[in-house]
C-alpha cells in the first residue's frame, strides 16, 4: 500500500511516500526555519503563508522522486493534530484536496504518534510494546504504545517543553533559532560543573515534566551577568542546561519502563538528538538492561516519512477520515485524531 503523506504541522513543509508502512520511497522536506530565524521563533502566521507556498512543490517532488504514478497511490494522509491550527489546517486540508482527487481514503494522523513511529522507519524489526519518550519543540511526553494505535499517556509537561526551553535560553544567549542544535554543539566544549541550575521538583504525578523552572535560572542567570558586565561562557552554560534536561528526562523514562515492565524504550522528537540526552538513555538503558531505539538524527525532527508510516498503522486500523476532518492545536496521544 503506497500512502502520500503530508506533514505541516509546525515550520516544517514535508512529504513523503511510504510503502506498507516502514519503507520511504521519498522524503521531501522544506524547512522555514531560516525566515523565522529573523523573529528569535516560530511566527504562526508567516508559517501558514510559507506552508501554502511550497505545500504543491514539496507534494509533486516527494511523488516524482518515490517513482509512482499518481493513480499508483492508495491513500493520501497528513497531519490533523497537535500543532499550529493555520499550519496544520495548510497541509491538512492539501491532503484531503488530494485524497478527494484521486478517490483514494484520507487517513488523519497525530503528530506525536508520527514522531514515535519514526522508530519503525529506521528499525524495521522494533514492534510495540515498547514505552516511548517524546521531547520536541512543543511536546515532551513519556508514554505507553502498547501497540500501532494503542497508545496510553504516562506523563507529559506540566508547563514548557524541553525543546522550549532550549530555544528560549539560545535565544537569550544570541543563538539563532531554533536554538537546541547550537547548544548541543556548544555543550561539547563545555563544563556542566560551571553553572548550577535547578532541578525540578514534582509533587503528584511523578512522571510529569516541568521545564520553566530551568529555563527561567538560565535566563536569568544570563541576565544577571549581563547587567553586572559579566560575560556569559556560553560553551558551560549549554552544558549545564543539556545534563540538566537529560537528568529531568532519563530517570522518569526509566522508571516509566520499569512501571509498565517494558524492557524496549524508544526516543523521539527533535530534543531526541541531543547528544547529552542520547549518551544518558544509552548508559541507563544498557545498565538496566532495555534495549533502546534512537532514531537518527534526521529523523528526530519533524519530516513526512515518520507520518506516512503512521498512516500506515492507522488505516489498517480503520482511523480513515472524510473531508469533514478537522485539525486540532492540541490533543492527547492516546486519541486517534
Ligand atoms: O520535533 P521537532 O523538530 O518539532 C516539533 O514538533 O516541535 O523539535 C524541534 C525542537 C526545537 O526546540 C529544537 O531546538 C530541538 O528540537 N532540537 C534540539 C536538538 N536538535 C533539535 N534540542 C536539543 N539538542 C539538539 N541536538
Ligand atoms: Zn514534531
Amino acid at each position: 500500500m503506497n500512502i502520500l503523506a503530508i506533514e505541516t504541522s509546525c515550520d516544517e513543509t514535508a512529504a513523503a511516500v511510504s510503502q506498507d508502512g516502514r519503507k520511504i520511497l521519498s522524503d521531501v522536506v522544506y524547512s522555514q526555519a531560516d525566515m523565522h530565524a529573523l523573529y528569535g521563533g516560530v511566527v504562526p502566521e508567516i508559517a501558514s503563508r510559507k506552508h501554502i507556498e511550497k505545500i504543491s512543490l514539496v507534494a509533486d517532488q516527494a511523488l516524482a522522486q518515490s517513482g509512482l504514478k499518481r493513480r499508483e497511490i492508495d491513500a493520501v494522509a497528513a497531519t490533523c493534530a497537535p500543532g499550529l491550527i493555520g499550519a496544520l489546517l495548510v497541509g491538512a486540508n492539501f491532503a484531503k484536496a488530494c485524497a478527494q482527487a484521486l478517490g483514494k481514503p484520507f487517513i488523519p494522523v497525530h503528530h506525536i504518534r508520527g514522531h514515535i513511529a519514526a522508530n519503525y522507519v529506521a528499525f524495521p524489526q522494533l514492534e510495540p510494546p515498547f514505552v516511548a519518550l517524546v521531547a520536541s519543540g512543543g511536546h515532551t511526553i513519556l508514554a505507553d504504545v502498547e501497540d500501532y494505535t494503542k497508545i496510553e499517556l504516562l506523563g507529559t509537561t506540566r508547563d514548557d517543553a524541553a525543546g522550549e526551553a532550549f530555544d528560549k535560553i539560545a535565544r537569550t544567549l544570541g543563538l539563532p533559532y531554533p536554538g537546541g542544535a547550537a547548544m548541543d554543539r556548544l555543550a561539547r566544549q563545555g563544563d556542566p560543573e560551571v553553572y548550577p541550575l535547578p532541578m525540578a521538583k514534582l509533587s503528584g504525578s511523578p512522571l510529569d515534566f516541568s521545564f520553566s523552572g530551568l529555563k527561567t535560572a538560565a535566563v536569568n542567570l544570563i541576565h544577571n551577568a549581563g547587567q553586572k558586565g559579566r560575560e556569559i561562557q556560553t560553551q558551560h552554560l549549554a552544558a549545564a542546561v543539556c545534563r540538566a534536561v537529560a537528568q529531568a528526562v532519563v530517570p522518569k523514562a526509566m522508571e516509566a519502563a520499569r512501571q509498565r515492565g517494558r524492557r524496549v524504550m524508544a526516543a523521539a522528537g527533535g530534543v531526541a538528538a541531543n547528544s547529552v540526552l542520547r549518551a544518558m538513555l544509552e548508559r541507563e538503558c544498557k545498565k538496566q538492561g532495555v534495549a533502546l531505539y534512537l532514531p537518527p538524527l534526521s529523523l528526530c525532527g519533524d519530516n513526512g516519512s515518520m507520518i506516512a508510516c503512521q498512516a500506515y498503522y492507522e488505516y489498517l486500523a480503520g482511523n480513515v477520515a472524510g473531508l469533514e476532518q478537522n485539525c486540532y492545536a492540541t490533543m492527547p496521544v492516546s486519541e486517534r485524531v
